[in-house]
């Protein structure tokens, strides 16, 4: 299972050149949901390291999320939507199963010139899509790429199971990639999958294994389910592999890195890592305490509110990693 060499030297550097993040405004606390099912704010904030997670209106789809969080990171960049010639949305709740929900953001950004595509490898879409990217930009094939983790997971939760309906939230992170020479930008990156293990994280119904029928309704087959304690011990091991894989690619050690961005499931699963990997709390950014999981979405809005709070300097080396259904998980390592 080794991941095939994913760093090829021929590729013109590039660089995430803007983050952007959004949230809804809406906050369900520990509190909150105690009034729901039956579990408490110590029982959550112990196991999870969740306080609170946002919810989107029920008007508010995962295009929306995803064109706010889109916005804000192409203002930064400098980067009007006739600018774009790519857009990846990495997310699991789509706006519908077809078309993809980039060609929903391409259109209320108006960024015609664009060719637009989903991907799905669950919490580590946005790993994913920019590896996607990084490949179109490097070749030459595409200049600047939009890539959005988004996410209505509120809408594929089910808010009787107490075991995941406390764990996750919404949201959308979103980057601007561009060639910039002078900077090595993004470097590394160490995919990998395990489809033995579909059957421990996924959402049953709507596909052709379980259409929609009325019998999946009543089985509650539209919502995510997932084997939590098995989930957990996957996660540390891959994440602290993935890292140790993509450092190696770069003949790097973990002292080289500055922050990593991991995957926002679990504060117990990131301590793991940061114990395995050995490194010090401030060496990776933590957010879940106010977002919960939000799969696709987690890694690029932890990585904005690192940018945004001063976290990352220009130069700096970013780890970002991540793991999710499928299984699908991998790390990636770029210049700032
Ligand atoms: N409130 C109170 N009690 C609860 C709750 C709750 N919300 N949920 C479960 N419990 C109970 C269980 O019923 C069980 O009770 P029992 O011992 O009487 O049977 C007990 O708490 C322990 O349950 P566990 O599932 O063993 O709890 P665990 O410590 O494993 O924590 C958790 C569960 C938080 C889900 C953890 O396993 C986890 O974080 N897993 C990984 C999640 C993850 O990383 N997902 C990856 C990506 S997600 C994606 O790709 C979309």
């Amino acid at each position: 299972m080794m991941p095939l060499n994913q760093n090829k030297s021929s590729l013109r550097p590039v660089s995430v050149i803007a983050t952007g993040s959004y949230v809804p405004s809406r906050v369900l606390t520990n509190a909150d949901l105690a009034k729901i099912v039956e579990t408490t704010d110590e029982w959550i904030t112990t196991r999870t390291g969740i306080r609170e997670r946002r919810i989107a209106s029920p008007g508010e789809v995962t295009s929306d999320l995803a064109v706010k969080a889109a916005q804000r990171a192409m203002q930064k960049a400098d980067v009007a939507p006739e600018d774009i010639d790519l857009i990846i949305v990495a997310t699991i709740t789509p706006d519908m199963p077809f078309p993809s929900t980039a060609c929903f953001v391409q259109e209320k950004l108006k960024a015609s010139k664009a060719f637009c595509f989903d991907i799905q490898a669950a919490c580590s879409g946005f790993i994913y899509a920019v590896e996607i990217a990084r490949q179109f930009i490097g070749s030459g094939t595409v200049n600047t790429a939009l890539v959005i983790g988004g996410e209505k997971l509120s809408c594929i939760t089910d808010w009787q199971d107490r075991s995941t309906c406390v764990l996750f939230g919404d949201g959308a992170g979103a980057a601007v990639l561009k060639s910039r020479p002078g900077s090595r930008g993004i470097f590394a990156s160490a995919l990998s999958s395990d489809g033995k293990l579909t059957h421990l994280l996924n959402m049953p119904g709507g596909g052709s294994i379980h259409p929609a029928t009325q019998q999946t309704v009543k089985e509650r087959l539209h919502y995510l389910k997932m084997a939590g304690k098995e989930v957990f011990k996957y996660a540390v091991n891959a994440m602290v592999d993935a890292a140790g894989n993509v450092l190696k690619k770069a003949s790097m050690t973990i002292e080289d890195v500055n922050l990593i961005i991991p995957h926002q499931a679990n504060m117990r699963i990131i301590q793991a890592i940061g114990e395995r990997l050995d490194v010090p709390a401030n060496k990776y950014y933590v957010n879940l305490d106010r977002y919960g999981n939000m799969s696709a979405a987690s890694v690029p809005v932890a990585l904005d509110e690192a940018v945004h709070n001063g976290l990352i300097k220009r130069h700096d080396v970013v780890m970002l990693l991540a793991f999710g259904g499928g299984f699908t998980w991998g790390a990636t390592l770029m210049e700032w």
